[in-house]
């Protein structure tokens, strides 16, 4: 789908979703409704920084070709429209039809106040609810998700307290009347920045039938590289409180869904078939969001992900985070593929493919036997290298940028991303997602993900893999060419 304003920009995501002209932050009111999953977005139709505020829309059949429809909320009198969430009504609560799509956003003008909207079109147009604001407190708070929990027939509602760093949980019968029932957060995770666009559902912990409810929370500063990140909290919920899980040491654990710089306003569609918990994040981090060097767009949202929950040895349950199974039909060919090879100190080198400015996934099965690291560099011929290291001793694998093309227009920019490999002995799994402007790195299973944007001069053209001593085992390598 083109509009006369898309344009091919170098940085421009080939496989990502991104409005074709104008600025875009935070994912939101993301519902799936009669086989099509509608995407809306913070939008600026007018240019690429922060301002008027909208709602833009997209829908896909599949989660990874986007259609793009016109704006579907524009400002209005009481001001900008700020994130929020959407639902289903099926059984007409609200009064607005069976199966309405109801939208509830936040209205900020001089103050935040939420607002509620439906749509009688699937999604294309909303109504604007003439009894709005439906919610005014008296300090500032947004960001509205709800949802319908099936246990206490009631309509749930999460709103982000942003300044107090709490989130407040109400109920409601009908969607327009919602009383304000717990706060959630006082003192724990990170209390650094403010707290922002939450989200909460129940899932099955792998391999058992215990269920646990998932709280997500995205702070902005106070992510473990600086800036916004997003936090989750798993524990139990009851309709009106939401009590979290501790660890052994009787605290409160902080967990993060993602582990680069650049992943955040992380929520799930509603109404998603087969029991599916489908997120998607804005793959930047308002550090320097405004200041990435592309031009007539700002912003791309992360592949969409299916998240699951499992237990770790340490006996928490955490979320796992994996490529949604519809993103492998964005392959193309496969470019390389490789039983087993071993490296050794000495780098051995993989070509990536040229085709499409090397847009690429990339996968592999790390055995590290003696070796303490092992080494991935990502590599173009004007000097731009990523910097990706297993390192068994600590469990963890990071993500260096420094010095992966144009890094100068923030000094927040360049930096060293690490996230914990969760890997049981001196294995572990990887798939690797490079598009023009971010590269997103996954834990097969989704154990961690973890994402940054990078600006190389050129696309990377090679991998090299080395260890720093002893052999290690690479099997399974595949490289798969994609399609724009
Ligand atoms: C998060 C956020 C939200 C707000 C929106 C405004 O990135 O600050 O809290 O609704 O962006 O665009």
């Amino acid at each position: 789908d083109s509009f006369d304003t898309a344009n091919s920009e170098r940085y421009r995501p080939a496989f990502h979703h991104t409005p074709l002209y104008g600025w875009m932050n935070d994912p939101n009111g993301m519902v799936y409704k009669d086989g099509v999953w509608h995407l809306y977005y913070q939008y600026n139709p007018y240019g690429s920084k922060w301002q008027n505020l909208s709602w833009g829309h997209s829908s896909s059949s599949d989660l990874v070709n986007w259609k793009h429809h016109p704006t579907a909320i524009r400002p209005n009198g009481l001001g900008y429209v700020f994130s929020g969430s959407s639902v289903i009504d099926k059984d007409n609560t609200a009064g607005f039809g069976n199966n309405t799509i109801v939208s509830l956003y936040t209205s900020a003008g001089t103050n935040q106040m939420q607002s509620l909207a439906w749509s009688t079109d699937n999604g294309e147009t909303f109504n604007i609810y003439p009894g709005n604001p439906i919610i005014t407190l008296e300090s500032e708070a947004r960001d509205p998700n709800m949802f319908y929990n099936k246990y206490t027939g009631e309509w749930n509602l999460l709103l982000a307290h942003a300044l107090e760093h709490e989130m407040l949980i109400f109920t409601s019968p009908d969607l327009k009347e919602w009383t304000l029932k717990s706060a959630f957060g006082k003192g724990l995770g990170s209390q650094e920045g403010v707290w922002e666009c939450p989200d909460l559902f129940e899932l099955k912990v792998r391999g058992s039938d215990e269920k646990k409810w998932m709280l997500i929370c995205s702070i902005n500063p106070g992510g473990p590289f600086g800036g916004s990140a997003t936090q989750y909290f798993i524990g139990d919920f009851d309709g009106t409180t939401f009590t979290p899980d501790k660890d052994m040491e009787g605290n409160v654990p902080t967990k993060w869904m993602d582990y680069g710089k650049d992943h955040y306003a992380t929520v799930s569609w509603s109404n998603a078939p087969a029991n599916r918990r489908i997120a998607i994040g804005w793959m930047s981090n308002w550090q320097y969001a405004a200041e990435v060097p592309t031009r007539q767009f700002r912003s791309a949202n992360t592949l969409p992900r299916d998240i699951e929950l499992f237990k770790a040895e340490d006996g928490q349950v955490y979320a796992a985070s994996a490529p949604s199974p519809e993103v492998a039909k964005l392959r193309d060919k496969v470019f390389i593929k490789t039983g087993r090879t071993s490296v050794t100190k000495k780098p051995r080198t993989f070509d990536l493919p040229a085709a499409n400015d090397g847009i690429c996934e990339i996968q592999m099965d790390i055995a590290a036997k003696k070796a303490g690291k092992v080494t991935l560099t990502l590599k173009n011929d004007t000097g731009d290298n990523v910097v990706m290291q297993y390192d068994v001793a600590a469990n963890t694998v990071s993500f260096d940028r420094r010095n992966s093309g144009i890094t100068d227009f923030s000094q927040d920019f360049p930096a060293v991303t690490t996230a914990p490999a969760f890997s049981s002995g001196n294995k572990i799994g990887l798939r690797i997602f490079i598009d023009r402007s971010s590269i997103e790195m996954f834990e097969k299973s989704g154990k961690f993900a973890m994402t940054n944007l990078v600006f190389p001069n050129k696309p990377y053209n090679s991998i090299t893999v080395c260890t720093d001593k002893g052999r290690a085992q690479i099997e399974n390598l595949v490289i798969y060419t994609l399609k724009g």
